[in-house]
């Protein structure tokens, strides 16, 4: 196991952020609960510990703690936000409640400019503050090296020991400077090497494959997106023939998708793939059925159904591949934490039947989009697959709103091939769409074509920005862009009279309308 950086999750929102930005600075580093005990991590060559912010308030009793041996291991900690009031409370600090929680930016200033967590950090730099308590007296050997107007100690050090804390998120963006401040912790306090890369991720999630196969037989649910292909391809690297591929075609996907899904896997990928099509189950399931969670239910337990009867046609099947990733993971539930709230039951990770025959395999769930991307490169997948856009596992029917029926299939279909065909020949979007995609509303408004009165289907068109699916702001497209996409939805798509743009961000919207 290469030295570790072990990152205590205390459920705040973000942090796997820490992780990815830890792995972009070239270090490995895994994700652990909060409540991990220091024995358990001293066998795995840990490096450096990172504790992550949290919801909670650490003057809250029964708030989530850690083992303290981990503050006296030795090894060089970094608490951030709730973990720095952790550290703090563990080392004899006080801290008080604020009257009001400072949320939001704020300027930094530097104090102890010679302290090596801000080593050639600006003096002033904006930072991303979200906290409801704040550290008023250090504990003995602690130096404040930073602050802000309303945060006397935003940053804090004791040299001697290697142990730091920020008030503040380096791992955001909002953060102007906080790569830098990571990087001097990984690099500076702790003496470790920029020399982690993608390729050393394949080649331990081959051995973890490897491992925990052994000679059963592992299916896989292939879905057409960017996601599984690298989840498929991973898993084919590490265990060959083993593997069969199952491609269920549910009826809910783009136009054209399932016949250039079988084409690329199974005639350029060559992977062993089984294509069924489950359209008349699963719209007959459907049929009547508008609440979205009852949706994402059925379409999640339905798509287990048809695994379980596949598999049981391949003797000596015991695990599922999926694809999950770590958006999905999250916002279904905080994964290893007890805090957080549930926002939508992604189909691959939520809704599943609580008697599953299946163990998972889930090699991308510690990754964002991007990274996935990436490591399909470093896979030799080709372009058109890593830069396919994500498409949501319950598919188009989270973009129905309503009723789901063959109609209104047709008519997301015709509209969403529209959108991609003009966004996808845009020359020079900057920067190019993240996502984009049309929605089926349920209202209906009156217009008129030619001479006649219409009373017909509003259609929505969604396009976003993002880094990872986590947050998103709607794209500023070119208003001949819109004008082309709306004008070809109401000409060629049949029963549609109305274009709107969706100018929401997430939060407070989310990608999907459902
Ligand atoms: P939301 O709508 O939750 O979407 O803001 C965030 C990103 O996730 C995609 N998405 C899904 N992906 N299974 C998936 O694999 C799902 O059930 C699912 N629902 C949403 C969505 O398209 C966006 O990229």
């Amino acid at each position: 196991m290469p030295p570790t950086v072990f990152i205590l999750d205390f459920g705040a929102q973000y942090s796997q952020l820490i992780a990815r930005r830890t792995r972009e600075l070239g270090v490995y580093c895994e994700l652990v609960p909060f409540d991990v005990t220091w024995s358990s991590l001293a066998e795995r060559n840990p490096a450096a510990i990172i504790l992550s912010g949290g919801p909670e308030s650490t003057l809250v009793s029964g708030a989530p703690d850690l083992d303290p041996a981990i503050l006296t291991s030795g090894l060089p900690v970094l608490g951030i936000c709730y973990g720095m009031q952790l550290m703090a409370r563990h080392t004899g600090a006080e801290l008080v409640k604020l009257d009001h929680a400072e949320y939001g930016p704020a300027m930094l200033h530097v104090d102890r400019a010679d302290s090596p967590l801000v080593a050639e950090l600006s003096p002033e730099s904006r930072v991303w503050m979200s906290h409801g308590d704040s550290v008023v007296k250090l504990g003995a050997g602690f130096e404040a090296i930073a602050s802000t107007a309303r945060c006397n100690v935003a940053a804090m050090g004791n040299r001697e020991k290697n142990l730091y804390g920020v008030q503040f998120h380096p791992e955001v963006v909002h953060t102007d400077e906080g790569t830098k401040l990571l990087g001097n912790f990984l690099y500076h306090v702790a003496g470790l090497k920029n020399d982690w890369k993608m390729e050393s991720y394949v080649d331990r999630a081959i051995e973890e494959i490897r491992a925990q196969v052994g000679s059963d037989r592992v299916i896989c649910a292939l879905s057409g997106g960017v996601d599984s292909a690298v989840a498929a391809t991973l898993v084919a690297r590490a265990i060959g023939e083993q593997l069969t591929c199952v491609f269920v075609d549910h009826g809910l996907l783009r136009k054209g998708e399932a016949e250039s899904v079988v084409a690329a896997f199974r005639d350029v990928l060559h992977l062993n793939l089984i294509a069924v099509d489950a359209k008349e189950r699963f719209l007959g399931k459907l049929a009547g059925v508008e609440d979205p969670e009852r949706k994402r239910i059925i379409i999640g337990h339905e798509f287990i159904s048809v695994f379980e009867e596949e598999a049981a046609k391949i003797p000596g099947v015991k695990y599922l591949v999926q694809g999950t990733l770590y958006p999905d993971v999250i916002e279904s539930k905080t994964p290893q934490s007890k805090a957080g709230h549930k926002i939508k039951s992604h189909h691959n990770v939520g809704g599943l039947p609580e008697k599953m025959n299946f163990k998972l395999i889930e090699p991308l769930r510690a990754l964002f989009k991007d990274e996935v991307r990436n490591l399909g490169r470093v896979l030799g997948l080709p372009e058109h697959i890593v830069q396919r856009q994500p498409f949501p596992g319950p598919g188009l029917a989270v973009r129905i709103i309503g009723d789901i029926t063959e109609d209104r299939l047709d008519i997301v279909r015709d509209a969403d091939a529209i959108v991609r065909d003009e966004i996808d020949n845009a020359k020079g979007l900057q920067p190019h769409p993240w996502q984009y995609f049309a929605v089926l509303t349920p209202v209906r408004s009156v217009g008129v074509m030619g001479d006649g009165r219409t009373y017909a289907n509003l259609v929505a068109v969604r396009a976003i920005t993002s880094e990872d699916g986590m947050t998103a702001d709607w794209a500023r497209l070119p208003h001949e862009l819109l004008e082309r996409i709306s004008t070809r939805i109401v000409n060629e798509v049949r029963g549609v009279n109305r274009v709107a743009y969706d100018i929401t961000s997430k939060p407070p919207a989310t990608v999907e309308w459902e």
